[in-house]
């Protein structure tokens, strides 16, 4: 399971290459990189760096923080709220080739030094109890089918009073999701949860809610935006086909119709250890 869900993100171990080739070809100075240049492709997850910021808002952050990001993927997430406020921020993620690829842009941008990424399961997190100010975790879960032990994991590792935010794709009331999808190819490795289930979730690892927020009908402008413009110009505002390869036409259409019949829905819960 862990190995598919890996192999579905990149089965390309140069990720960080294809990535400068992409770079260059838009006319980025390499030499003067900044976050912002990188969100196209490293904010993987719908509403971008936008939504990532809006997190970081929640989690009480500030230049002593260390925080986590559970399914850190490119590092996007990690680099934005590390330059935010000056945190640190240690990513994990289950595919080697999205670590490898976070480590190189994080040096592009000079934040070598404030973020880290390892290669790991949410699930079983190699860290001792305790260790984080805060954690994140952004468009993940729904690979995982064994949700209680991802966030047993989380609260685990987080200091008494630290605040989780989790910011996922849950089933809607509008019926299957239709795939393939960014997380997906088929049903196999898809383990989106239902709201109603969320809550008790959050509440039986240990958490206290204190926040939740529904983004959907931003999220279908989001995806309504993007299938514009590759209708128009051939190009997408993310770049994510790098490694999702050739079904990402399809996966954007598909999420088109999966959020505006609310077949999905995009949900933030902001909790406290
Ligand atoms: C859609 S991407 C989101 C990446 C990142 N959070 C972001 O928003 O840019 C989902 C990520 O979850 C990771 N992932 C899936 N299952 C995981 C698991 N069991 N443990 C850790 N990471 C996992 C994938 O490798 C992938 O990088």
């Amino acid at each position: 399971m862990a190995d598919r869900v890996a192999s579905h993100y990149s089965e390309d171990l140069k990720l960080a290459d294809a990535i400068v080739d992409k770079l260059r070809s838009a006319g980025k100075d390499l030499n003067k990189l900044t976050t912002a240049d990188l969100a196209a492709v490293d904010e993987f997850h719908i509403r971008g760096r936008k939504a990532t910021l809006e997190l970081g808002e929640k989690m009480n952050l500030n230049g002593r923080s260390h925080i986590l990001d559970i399914g850190s993927g490119l590092g996007g997430p990690a680099r934005t709220l590390a330059e935010a406020y000056g945190c640190r921020v240690t990513g994990i993620d289950l595919t080697q080739a999205f670590c490898d690829a976070a480590t190189a842009m994080s040096d592009w941008v000079g934040l070598g030094s404030r973020v880290s990424f390892t290669q790991g399961d949410a699930t079983n997190l190699p860290f001792e109890n305790q260790t984080f100010d805060a954690a994140m975790t952004i468009h993940v879960a729904m690979n995982i089918a064994a949700k209680d032990k991802m966030y047993l994991e989380a609260r685990r590792v987080l200091k008494p009073g630290g605040v989780f935010a989790v910011y996922d794709v849950l089933q809607g009331e509008g019926g299957g999701v239709l795939y393939p999808v960014p997380w997906a190819r088929d049903p196999s490795i898809s383990h989106v949860a239902r709201p109603d289930e969320m809550k008790s979730l959050l509440t039986n690892a240990g958490f206290k809610l204190l926040d939740v927020q529904d983004s959907t009908e931003e999220s279908q402008r989001f995806f309504e935006k993007m299938t514009a413009q590759m209708a128009m110009t051939g190009t997408s505002p993310v770049i994510w086909h790098l490694f999702l390869g050739d079904d990402f036409p399809a996966m954007a259409h598909n999420q088109v119709r999966n959020v505006t019949e609310r077949r999905i829905r995009t949900v933030t819960y902001i909790c406290v250890a």
